[in-house]
């Protein structure tokens, strides 16, 4: 299933990159682009991410260092 029609990404690409690292939206588009286009897919990447798709989200949590969240969309 496609998280980002934009580019054609799919949940399961989304998992791949966030067990690689990628723990937050701009992490994502910067793997794949994911989220750089309309925007409309950014809340469906936070919802993957925010399920437990990214293994080191509790290191993010704690303060470890991770990329700013993309703005929202106006
Ligand atoms: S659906 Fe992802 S940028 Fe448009």
């Amino acid at each position: 299933m496609f998280v980002c029609s934009c580019f054609g990404v799919t949940e399961e690409q989304v998992k791949s990159h966030a067990e690689a690292g990628a723990c937050t939206p701009r992490q994502i588009a910067s793997a794949c682009k994911a989220g750089t286009d309309c925007g409309g897919c950014v809340r469906r990447i936070q919802a993957l991410l925010g399920r437990g798709a990214c293994p080191r989200r509790e290191l993010a949590d704690q303060g470890a260092p991770v990329l700013a969240e993309l703005p929202e969309a106006a």
